[in-house]
């Protein structure tokens, strides 16, 4: 790291470099004077080395440490000495560094927040003030995380024989089924490119070109609401392969995903992952990204609580219940906490059932002028509940609403019994998606995938009389209740990739006008091809141990989708307007 500037950073130096006379270059993190000495914490990238200034030795240059402004770029030169008092929590808290030259090299304002590890600066105040946010070790390692990644994924997937080969950025509209974000053309008044949501039809044009496997770490722009694990502007591991089935598909990037556990955790996955149907991950979780690192699995209900005497549960087409272990105590103020959580619009149960198990074996529910105390019993015997158990039942009349709801209370009770553990990694395969579902915005059927999925070749019959029961070959992967990564085995064929633009509500013209290039490119050879994509930041966060994908990436976007930092979006001159040939509506 010896540049004209420095020797040796503020992170390498130890106890066997007593005595050499070295040159640091970095930010002055804190100033502290006692008695004749000024302590100076001198910040880089590589860490942190004290420097010690004394008056008795050199007033002048003790002086001018003193009037050092946290954030001052400085230029040091000293000796480095063995200090008296030891720093255990720092990796140079060895040594210290007695300066015998000092050169400021810029001065700064105070900054807006305190830049150590627990900062003093809100949510905003970080992101307007991005820079200084990532000058913070904690933020720096995240991103020094993610470069290790990437660079493990470029060296996994180019020994595996995978072309690394990069796609436009504008492009048409590909559909994942997000809103596309579009940029005017100046030279195509009127017209308008599409940010890629993902390079999917041009990762198969390069299967038809022949190159066999693709990948690419690529930037996606997707126009959807933002959450915890979305943002408008992520990054793929996007992966495509040709003469291919599923198996080979999941093989290839099971091996992958243990191969990044282990080079980036240290964590060793010996058995397959499990591959869980994506029917039997509704029944049982309610979700098709389930989080296994709890078991807390659904129970149907219907059989032992509709017996004609309590009309919610008797209306109900679906009822299911969950066990919390140990939660029999929970006190009355706790269940009407778990009931307004459940009543939430975002998750819109209409109610919340409990029994508690008691110590004797009998049970005490919120139901209990509607049951007998035998039929609570089956209740129980039904759950597997042990005494000291807690049953939480929803109902509803819409499964796989209710089943969502209940899903949302799992993961509740999950987070509050200590269950969602960040260091430990649940992974699982979920297959046999269904190919299509029903929107009521549209009032068609949608891929759920994307339309260019093969339909599993069992189901291709079933396109004809019963579409919505047809089975993708499809798989995502999912850790810790978190979708990594998605992909299919793709059609090739012509005649089915028509079939499918019908079935999605496509007439002939507009299918050929929005998606030509592929369907004529299939005409000219197209192997079988499938593929998948990883989420970057998601997989980053999650080996980080990150609430949020915002913290693994340099420069995020806030919860309304702007970069405070930049001010953006933001308006643009008449001018521009003018040479695109575009007017504002006035209001809007
Ligand atoms: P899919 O839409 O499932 O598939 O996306 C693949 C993976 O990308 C990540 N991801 C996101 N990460 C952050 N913010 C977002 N807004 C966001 N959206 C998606 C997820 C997801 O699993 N072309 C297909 C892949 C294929 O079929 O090969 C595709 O894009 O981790």
């Amino acid at each position: 790291m010896k540049t004209n500037f420095r020797t040796s950073t503020c992170g390498e130096l130890r106890l066997t470099d007593a005595g050499k006379t070295v040159t640091l270059s970095g930010w002055v993190q804190r100033v502290r004077k006692m008695g004749g000495m000024t302590f100076v914490d001198l910040r880089d990238r590589y860490g942190i080395t004290q420097l010690v200034f004394n008056e008795q030795t050199d007033a002048d240059l003790c002086a001018e440490a003193n009037h050092l402004g946290r954030e001052y770029v400085v230029q040091v030169t000293g000796k480095v000495n063995e200090r008296y008092s030891k720093n255990a929590n720092l990796p140079t808290g060895e040594i210290e560094l007695i300066v015998e030259e000092l050169n400021i090299l810029n001065a700064a304002q105070i900054p807006p927040f305190t830049i150590e590890d627990n900062t003093d600066g809100g949510d905003d105040l970080r992101m307007k003030y991005r820079y200084l946010d990532l000058r913070r070790e904690t933020v720096r390692r995240n991103l020094e995380l993610r470069h290790r990644m990437c660079i493990v994924v470029r060296n996994y997937l180019s020994d595996l024989g995978f072309l690394e080969v990069e796609t436009p950025i504008l492009i048409g509209s590909t559909p994942e089924g997000a809103r596309d974000f579009v940029v005017p053309s100046r030279m195509n008044q009127g017209q308008f490119y599409a940010l890629p949501q993902s390079p999917q039809t041009l990762k198969q044009l390069l299967m038809v070109a022949g190159f066999d496997r693709y990948f690419q770490i690529a930037k996606c722009f997707r126009d959807e609401d933002l959450r915890a694990d979305r943002q408008p502007e992520f990054t793929q591991i996007d992966c495509e392969m040709s003469f291919v089935s599923q198996e080979d598909i999941i093989q290839t990037f099971e091996g992958m995903a243990k191969h990044i556990f282990k080079e980036l955790r240290g964590v060793e996955f010996k058995e397959p992952f499990l591959r869980l149907p994506w029917a039997e991950a509704m029944r049982r979780f309610g979700s098709d990204k389930p989080d296994m690192r709890f078991g807390m699995e659904f129970v149907e209900l219907m059989d032992v609580l509709q017996t004609g005497a309590f009309p919610v549960f008797d209306n109900a087409k679906y009822i299911g219940g969950i066990c919390a272990p140990g939660c029999a105590s929970y006190t009355r103020k706790q269940l009407d906490q778990l009931t307004d959580f459940v009543k939430r619009p975002q998750i819109g149960a209409k109610g919340l059932v409990y029994a508690r198990v008691q110590e004797d074996g009998s049970v005490k529910s919120s139901v209990d002028k509607f049951y007998t105390a035998e039929q609570l019993l089956a209740l129980k015997e039904k759950m597997g509940a042990q005494p000291g158990d807690l049953i939480l039942i929803l109902s509803g009349d819409d499964t796989n609403k209710t089943r969502k709801q209940l899903c949302e209370l799992r993961l509740e009770m999950g987070e509050r019994l200590g269950l969602r553990d960040k260091n430990k990694f649940a992974l699982l395969w979920v297959t046999e998606f269904p190919m299509f579902e029903w929107s009521d915005e549209e009032q068609r059927l949608m891929a759920m995938h994307h339309p260019f999925t093969h339909p599993m070749n069992e189901d291709i019959p079933m396109l004809d009389t019963n579409p919505e029961a047809v089975r993708a070959d499809a798989y995502d992967m999912v850790c810790n209740g978190i979708e990594v990564g998605g992909g299919s085995i793709r059609i090739h064929d012509p005649k089915l990739q028509a079939k499918m633009f019908e079935i999605l509500g496509f007439t002939p013209e507009k299918a050929q006008e929005q998606f030509g290039f592929l369907m004529n490119a299939f005409k000219y050879g197209a192997p079988p091809h499938g593929g998948l994509a990883y989420g970057l930041d998601r997989w980053v966060s999650i080996l980080a141990g990150l609430d949020s994908i915002r913290d693994c990436i340099a420069f995020p976007k806030n919860n309304s989708g702007r970069d405070v930092m930049l001010d953006a979006p933001s308006a643009i001159d008449q001018k521009q307007l003018d040479e695109l040939a575009i007017s504002i509506k006035v209001g809007s």
